[in-house]
């Protein structure tokens, strides 16, 4: 059985003082739900207030980003090391918001998984098309190229240690989910080229999370695919209550 993750993406949102009060209030809600792995992915400037709030807790704290250089000149990167030093488990890689607005490739996604896994963080890697790439019939060759290129000269072991999370592009912030059927097929389709590039038992062990206006209302049907291992949730994620409700599915 894969066990169940739900994460958080708070994105460009949160002062340290909310995040404090954030985890006042997120703690005491998720304290006996062991039935799930819980990440937060704050910003870098609230790492550290978000580790020590949640500090003998079931909650692990995840970067939404990283550099795949150990140190340098580098002006206004944070490179994976950074990362472990102030206790952050986790890291998104390769968010559909990276690659859309700061030209994030499969190439620098590739870098980053490998940078990431070398101080054992642990990727959580975004793929998904967009709304002409769907209604083009163009979803599964868009997802097999992310994971292809993204996944490249990665061993099966090393494969082991990541998460994947599906981003359908047209139904981020939109209020649009996609439905469980149609997160539910492109799971397995992705759980098959995991299975081709990388065999068993990797394939069948592999997370994979749905993110994409998942809210309190309608993380129950999603976790009820076959597929779905768990969710990536940006707005809903925000608000202790609502996020509270989608760990207890
Ligand atoms: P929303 O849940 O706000 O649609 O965002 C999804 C997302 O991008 C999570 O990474």
């Amino acid at each position: 059985m894969r066990r169940p993750i739900i994460a958080g993406n708070w994105k460009m949102y949160k002062t340290a003082r909310e995040t404090v009060e954030f985890f006042e209030q997120f703690k005491p809600l998720v304290k006996i739900s062991h039935h799930c792995d819980i990440v937060i992915a704050a910003p870098f400037t609230v790492l550290v207030d978000a580790v020590k709030a949640a500090e003998g807790s079931n909650i692990a704290i995840a970067a939404q980003d990283l550099f795949w250089e150990a140190e340098g000149a580098y002006t206004g990167e944070i490179s994976p090391l950074m990362l472990v030093d102030v206790g952050c488990r986790y890291t998104l890689v390769g968010h559909s918001e990276r690659r859309q607005l700061f030209g994030e490739t499969n190439q620098n996604v590739n870098k980053k998984i490998k940078a990431a896994l070398s101080v054992n963080l642990t990727p959580i890697v975004c793929i998904g098309e967009m709304l002409e790439e769907r209604e083009a019939n163009q979803t599964q060759k868009v997802i097999q190229t992310q994971f292809l290129e993204g996944f490249a000269g990665l061993t099966a072991q090393a494969f082991s240690r990541i998460i994947l999370a599906y981003e359908p592009v047209w139904a981020i912030g939109t209020g649009r989910t996609a439905t469980p059927e149609i997160a539910g097929e492109v799971h397995e389709y992705i759980r098959g080229l995991a299975d081709a590039s990388f065999g068993q038992p990797g394939a069948r062990n592999l997370r994979i999370l749905y993110g994409g206006s998942v809210k309190p209302d309608n993380i129950k049907g999603l976790m009820a695919q076959a597929h779905v291992d768990g969710a990536l949730v940006g707005g809903a994620s925000l608000n202790a209550d609502s996020f509270g409700s989608i760990v207890n599915f």
